[in-house]
């Protein structure tokens, strides 16, 4: 238990706790900076946090993860080369001080179950619960949306990680035995409620994303440079999510195959998440079952980020009875997959992709059965 933990390192109860979940992607993969659509739920997997105030300007951190401490002040808060866990705390405590939000110092604990680089968001589970840890120590009461921006700007500038805002804004606004259906534009969501007989099971690859930084800023241009052909054309786009099936296929000639398969698939994975939500509404879950395995094969023909590994994962998966989608999620080489299994089939749907995984590659595969949780700043 994280108060016991923080009794233990600093010998006095805290006053403070936050839980802020990590996250699965149901669909909308890719599409959050070209200001598109995603569908996240936020899950039964958490980066806990305990802390009490301090009369003066320093932060001790203990990480029960890493079980390492480093102690910085408020007034000079620099990038950790050493001990870069500390980072994603100090990003986000540097710039609620840059804006104006004076702090106070603080005797921290953190630590939980969320895989890391597993393509579950541990890092925005740490940067959403430090910025919910201080809202909540100093009583600042600040707006939620605003608290996720700031998040992922200690992701883009301070940690140098160029990701686009959904996993910030599922971890912080999450809601219990819901996904959250979010336009990455201008930020509208609503929580779309799933039916407790379908199960999100989670199955982790094992394989750490290597190549997913580079290769993420790579598709990050290639996204912009697709976007720029099709306006030259004289098409109103300011970003992928402006471009209609038609448009692209009017460009067709213009783009590159390359860019033409990333923006196929930018555009495609628009219009699913679209009618994703529309089936998830209605109850048509073989729809959104389909939909999802769509999405895996588009992620992996056209934008070319899925694994040996995942898309193993996948096959089995779909041979499996009780299975209605089956499709990588995140960022993509390597981390996990996600997967919607009717209740009664999940527990033998874990046993049969643990082993067909083994069988394929030798390789053992991580199940976890999920449950959608509540955000860290949810009301
Ligand atoms: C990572 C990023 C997100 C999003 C996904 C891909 O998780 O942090 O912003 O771009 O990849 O959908």
């Amino acid at each position: 238990m994280i108060e016991r933990d923080f009794y233990t390192i600093y010998g006095a109860p805290p006053q403070v706790v936050v839980r802020a979940p990590g996250r699965v992607n149901l669909i909308g993969e890719h599409t959050d900076y070209n200001e598109g659509f995603v569908l996240p739920a936020a899950i039964d997997r958490s980066i806990n946090f305990a802390g009490r105030r301090r009369a003066d300007r320093v932060v001790r951190l203990h990480s029960l993860d890493f079980n390492a401490s480093v102690e910085f002040s408020l007034d000079d808060i620099q990038k950790d080369s050493r001990n870069t866990w500390s980072n994603y705390i100090r990003g986000v405590t540097k710039y609620l001080e840059e804006d104006g939000h004076r702090l106070s110092g603080a005797d921290l604990v953190f630590g939980g179950d969320v895989p890391r680089e597993a393509g579950l968001s541990s890092s925005a589970a740490v940067e959403v619960g430090t910025a919910a840890f201080w809202n909540k120590l100093l009583g600042l009461e600040l707006d939620p949306v605003y608290l996720v921006k700031l998040a992922r700007r200690a992701e883009n500038h301070f940690v140098g990680v160029p990701c686009g805002i959904m996993d910030q804004f599922i971890s912080a606004l999450g809601r219990r035995d819901h996904a959250l259906f979010l336009d990455c534009r201008d930020l509208a969501y609503r929580h779309v409620p799933l039916r407790g007989d379908v199960k999100i099971v989670v199955c982790n690859s094992g394989v750490k994303r290597a190549l997913a930084q580079s290769e993420y800023e790579v598709r990050l241009k290639q996204c912009r440079q697709a976007v720029a052909e099709i306006a030259s054309m004289g098409v109103p786009a300011a970003s992928l999510r402006d471009v209609t099936p038609a448009n692209l296929e009017a460009a067709r000639a213009r783009l590159s195959d390359v860019l033409l398969r990333r923006a196929r698939h930018v555009v495609s994975e628009n219009e699913r998440v679209l009618e994703a939500i529309q089936v998830l509404e209605s109850g048509n879950l073989e729809r959104f079952g389909q939909l999802m395995n769509a999405s895996h094969v588009s992620l992996r023909d056209d934008y070319q980020v899925s694994s040996k590994e995942l898309d193993v994962l996948v096959e089995v998966a779909w041979k499996q009875p009780g299975v209605l989608g089956a499709r990588m999620t995140g960022a993509g080489f390597g981390g996990c997959t996600v997967n919607l299994v009717r209740q009664e089939a999940a527990e033998a749907f874990a046993e049969a992709v643990r082993r067909g995984y083994q069988d394929a590659l030798g390789l053992k595969a991580e199940v976890y059965i999920c449950r959608a949780s509540a955000g860290a700043l949810s009301a």
